[in-house]
């Protein structure tokens, strides 16, 4: 009997595991999202900030989106239109965006525009924009109120919460095959103007003592602290937050972070408490080397990623956004043990199709979202007849062969992210994938692999052969290299040529080479490649303006 009874609790476990979002740890630092029991990559877009406000423009934009080859869409739900008036709500909008997902076969990640978009309180209802003795704001050193709220009222936090949690209701109902897959909780929050709120409560508090679960938590992760936070972090200085971290801008910034954090904490607790997602934040980087204040103060910037951590444990992953130069380094400083890498916006360019493969393959991110994606064309700007990437999706799609090389960049590498996907799911956080990103800067790249032969990467231009070859400033390229077996590989990519050798004297050569599609999880042979393919054996190569897939085994001699 006891036996029975074990067996159908492990069962109905089992069951509740597949039915559900989860993320799933590989490694400490590697996470994949897991959708009723299907690993997933979010190979994603971002939409512009109102461009999901009305029903024809979801109906647009997500044929498009579906076309692009895009799996998952973040879209903002916005406070104030969902709640035009206190305790009445509207989910009209997010059953749009929920049935069109569903229709163009697309996943969604929610943004909650809550009390904070970058930095401000726009997206608040105007019932509580205008109640500020009720729904206080932030103040600035003279003394002013800002369009900030609070991150200390209760007022503002309970507020905020009704409208999240109904919303997590709403979707806990409306939403059983579950299309939704994470939630953003507020967007790019952070003090603006300031490092800190300089109101009288929050004045007082920064006078007083450092609360004890922060300083626990630092010293016990003491070794594995941020550099600047095992710098700042001197709790033999004194009890204040002055005192602790500095007495600085940057003191009072680790301040405004905990009261944004802890603040994130109550929100995101309550809302999985209603309905259990995956949950995440997003950050306006520091890029100009700005002080605290000029660039939005407390927000989850890598320097204080110890204090988010250490406040909101029911945020899942810190995301980043990138809109400036150094996307290498950025990337570097979001893939962290305790935090997989996550790209909810970056600025939307050609280059992004090379982004994301560097993402994916090197740092086994989880998800990467060009923002604005919706302004992003299906065919090549260059390749397009004159005034027919101002047609709909629809149109264009009719107005061009769907052949692959007419597609814009995004659109042709999202195509083979698509189809290699379970592939990299499976290696991702081991030896048996890498990428290789390739920039003005930085023009060969090598990689080792677990059989002990060297990959070096170069530009395809480097040949000399392409057009471009001569312009000073080469396109980024970039590729994904696989194991598949001994001696045998999978390269994912565009404009990249690769040359082989094994550093124990011998000779690596190409003993055979496919072009490959990938269907259900295997490659199957487009074309085989050789000749001048293959510069008559010697490398790997696809060229600049193509993405390609190619399978191929090496030997030694
Ligand atoms: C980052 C924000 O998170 C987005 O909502 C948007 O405002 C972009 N910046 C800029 O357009």
């Amino acid at each position: 009997m006891k036996k029975t009874i074990l067996t159908i609790i492990l069962v109905l476990a089992a069951t509740l595991a597949h039915s559900q979002v989860v993320l799933e740890h590989k490694s400490g630092d590697t996470v994949r999202i897991v959708v009723d029991g299907t690993p997933m990559l979010i190979i994603g877009g971002e939409l512009g900030n109102s461009s999901a406000s009305v029903p024809s423009d979801v109906e647009k934009h997500f044929a498009h989106l579906h076309r692009l080859g895009l799996n998952t869409v973040l879209a903002p739900v916005s406070w104030e239109l969902i709640e035009p008036a206190e305790g009445c709500f509207d989910f009209d909008t997010v059953d749009t965006l929920l049935a069109q997902a569903r229709r163009n076969d697309l996943k969604l990640v929610l943004l909650w525009f809550g009390a904070w978009k970058n930095s401000m309180s726009c997206y608040a209802p105007e019932w509580f924009k205008r109640d500020t003795a009720r729904f206080p704001r932030a103040h600035l050193m003279d003394g002013s109120p800002v369009e900030e709220a609070s991150s200390l009222s209760a007022n503002v936090l309970d507020a905020d919460r009704k409208a999240f949690c109904a919303l997590m209701a709403h979707l806990r109902e409306g939403d059983p095959d579950h299309t939704v897959i994470m939630v953003q909780v507020e967007n790019e929050i952070g003090m603006i103007n300031e490092p800190r709120d300089y109101s009288e409560d929050a004045t007082l508090l920064y006078n007083g003592e450092v609360p004890s679960p922060l300083v626990k938590y630092l010293k016990k992760y003491r070794k594995s602290l941020h550099p600047y936070m095992a710098e700042r972090f001197n709790p033999a200085a004194g009890s204040t937050w002055s005192a602790m971290f500095g007495g600085d801008s940057y003191a009072e910034e680790i301040f405004q972070s905990w009261t944004y954090a802890v603040y994130v904490q109550q929100l995101a607790q309550a809302g999985k408490a209603v309905y259990d997602l995956p949950m995440y934040v997003n950050v306006a980087l520091n890029s100009r080397g700005r002080k605290p204040g000029q660039y939005p103060s407390g927000g989850p910037l890598d320097h204080l990623i110890d204090i988010w951590h250490a406040a909101a444990p029911a945020i899942d992953v810190l995301g980043v956004d990138i809109y400036d130069s150094g996307y290498a380094a950025w990337t570097e400083k979001y893939h962290r043990p305790g935090n997989p890498l996550f790209i909810p916006e970056i600025r939307l360019e050609d280059r992004d199709a090379m982004y994301a493969l560097y993402a994916f393959g090197h740092h086994g991110a989880m998800g990467f979202c060009p923002f604005s994606i919706e302004d992003y064309p299906l065919y090549n700007r260059s390749s397009a007849p004159a005034g027919a990437l101002d047609l709909s999706a629809d149109d264009q799609l009719n107005a061009f062969s769907a052949g692959g090389s007419d597609l814009s960049p995004i659109a042709a590498c999202y195509r083979l992210l698509r189809q290699a996907e379970p592939l990299i799911l499976e290696r991702q956080g081991t030896a048996e994938i890498d990428a290789v990103l390739i920039t003005d800067d930085d023009r060969e790249h090598t990689l080792t692999t677990p059989d002990g032969i060297t990959f070096t990467v170069r530009h395809s231009y480097s040949m000399g052969w392409e057009p471009g070859a001569k312009d000073a400033h080469w396109p980024e390229a970039a590729c994904i290299v696989m194991r598949l077996g001994e001696e045998e590989y999978l390269v994912l990519g565009s404009g990249v040529v690769i040359t082989f050798s094994d550093g124990t004297g011998k000779k690596v050569g190409i003993a055979k080479c496919e072009s490959v599609g990938i269907e259900n999880g295997s490659p199957v042979i487009l074309r085989h490649l050789s000749g001048d393919q293959t510069h008559q054996g010697r490398h790997i190569r696809i060229s600049a303006g193509e993405f390609g897939m190619q399978r191929f085994r090496l030997y030694r001699y």
